[in-house]
């Protein structure tokens, strides 16, 4: 049966990370580079992702667990080399094989699939994704002949000062036919400035045997990125940023600073809901429609927000659903809570959900009205239409209609200062 799966390079040290840890495992929106790569990878279909790992395996290894398979390359000869590494899985299958980096964490599901589809509409034993640089330096340089056909890859350090002017460049992502690729890996030698096995040689040994090659070009050059220091992490997660800033207000979203608003995956905000700036949002939320959130608010994972309702400035949230139109409009941590409807949260209100060991529910009806200043001491459930004074310690649960009064009356000492 005709397959796709891949193979991810996760072997490379990362040495301008400057990191005890590898590379591949530092963090973009909470997600590892390497875990980003792989759901790209399956995103695009393919289920079966080889990594190939090496330097702090285990690293990479405890972030990937079960989600691909592991072949290990003892030492760093070269791509080529990485991908011998893997040979073993590929053997008698027939199919495509898709081979790319495991640091490059904001490539595109879709120009994935649009080299796949070009490969197998135009049967090319090699298709690889090319990008057109202003500065090409450091990527190897593509070579087409007169025909505009891809001829080979040359490296920087191999290239003639002629070659190097050459501004497109190997993006590093390619689509192999398996059963000819396993036959040119055969035939990679070191010969070249850097002593390795340079994989761009596969496609000069394909074309040399009259075997088809091709390329296609990537229309956002942000998209291939890689990360091999601090300074392009943190360039890859400002576009990432604006990718799915940009996308929200596509979809009806407001936001009001899109270099200032920071939404993690796997987060859903329905239409005319307002985010103020300097808010985050992080994985597995659900925010409903006409929401406003923020200034300075922080959602945390496991939040639900029904239609209407409004969090205000330096609130957190944590696992916690609110129902509509309740407000929590300013200073407060609601964490593990179940609110109703309608309900009106008074600033400073905190919910103090964790006694050092287990962390415990509040819940809160409909049409309740929580004064300012006051602690949850959670578990405790709080009735619809309840009144919470302000300045409460609620320790014990409420009754509905009820007014809560959790604190020591005022002493007036009069005259007491002379
Ligand atoms: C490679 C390409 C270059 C392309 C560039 C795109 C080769 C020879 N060159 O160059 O044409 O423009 O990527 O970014 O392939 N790795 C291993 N084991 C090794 C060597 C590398 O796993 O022995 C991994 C690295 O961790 C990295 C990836 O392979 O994830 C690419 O290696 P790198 O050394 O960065 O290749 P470049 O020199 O950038
Ligand atoms: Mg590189």
């Amino acid at each position: 049966m005709e397959e796709t799966i891949a193979i991810m390079l996760a072997a490379g040290k990362g040495t301008r990370m400057k990191s005890n840890k590898s590379k591949l495992v530092h963090k973009i929106y909470g997600k590892e580079l390497v875990k980003r790569a792989v759901e790209i990878t399956k995103k695009a279909g393919i289920d079966e992702v080889i990594a190939v790992v090496g330097y702090l395996k285990e690293q990479v290894q405890d972030v990937l667990g079960d989600s691909v398979k592991y072949a290990v390359q003892e030492e760093m000869l070269g791509t080529g080399h990485a991908v011998m590494q893997a040979t073993k899985y590929l053997k008698g299958k027939k199919g495509k094989v898709l081979v790319l980096n495991g640091d490059v964490p904001i490539l595109r599901p879709e120009t994935i699939e649009r080299l796949i589809n070009k490969s197998t509409e135009n049967k090319e034993c090699a298709t690889l994704l090319t990008a057109i640089y202003d500065n090409p330096t450091g990527y190897g340089r593509i070579l087409r002949d007169e025909g505009g056909n891809v001829k080979e890859i040359v490296e920087e350090k191999d290239a003639s000062e002629e070659e190097k002017k050459i501004q497109e460049i190997n993006a590093g992502v390619y689509c192999f036919d398996i059963q000819e690729l396993l036959n040119a890996l055969k035939e990679l030698t070191p010969n070249n400035a850097q002593g390795e096995y340079y994989l761009t040689d596969i496609i000069k040994i394909m074309n040399d045997k009259g075997l088809r090659t091709g390329a296609i070009t990537v229309k956002d050059n942000t998209e291939i990125l890689g990360v091999n220091d601090r300074m392009q992490l943190e360039t890859v997660t400002k576009i990432l940023q604006k990718r799915i800033n940009l996308e929200y207000m596509k979809n009806g979203v407001t936001i009001e600073d899109i270099e200032n608003t920071y939404i993690y995956d796997d987060v859903q905000i329905g239409i005319d809901t307002v985010i103020h700036p300097n808010t985050t949002i992080k994985s597995d939320v659900v925010i409903g429609n006409d929401c406003e959130i923020g200034p300075n608010s922080y959602i945390r994972e496991g939040t639900r927000l029904a239609d209407n309702v409004k969090i205000g400035s330096f609130v957190e949230i944590k696992k916690s659903v609110i129902g509509r139109g309740t407000k929590v409009p300013h200073l407060s941590y609601m964490g593990d809570c179940e609110i109703g409807e309608n309900t009106n949260i008074g600033c400073g209100t905190i919910t103090c959900n964790y006694d050092g060991v287990n962390k415990h529910k509040t819940k809160i009806g409909d049409n309740c009205f929580v004064g300012s200043n006051v602690n949850f001491v959670a578990p405790v459930t709080i009735q619809n239409n309840v009144t919470i004074a302000a300045g409460s310690t609620i320790t014990e649960d409420v009754n509905k209609n009820s007014l809560a009064i959790a604190r020591q009356r005022q002493i007036n000492k009069e005259n007491y200062r002379k």
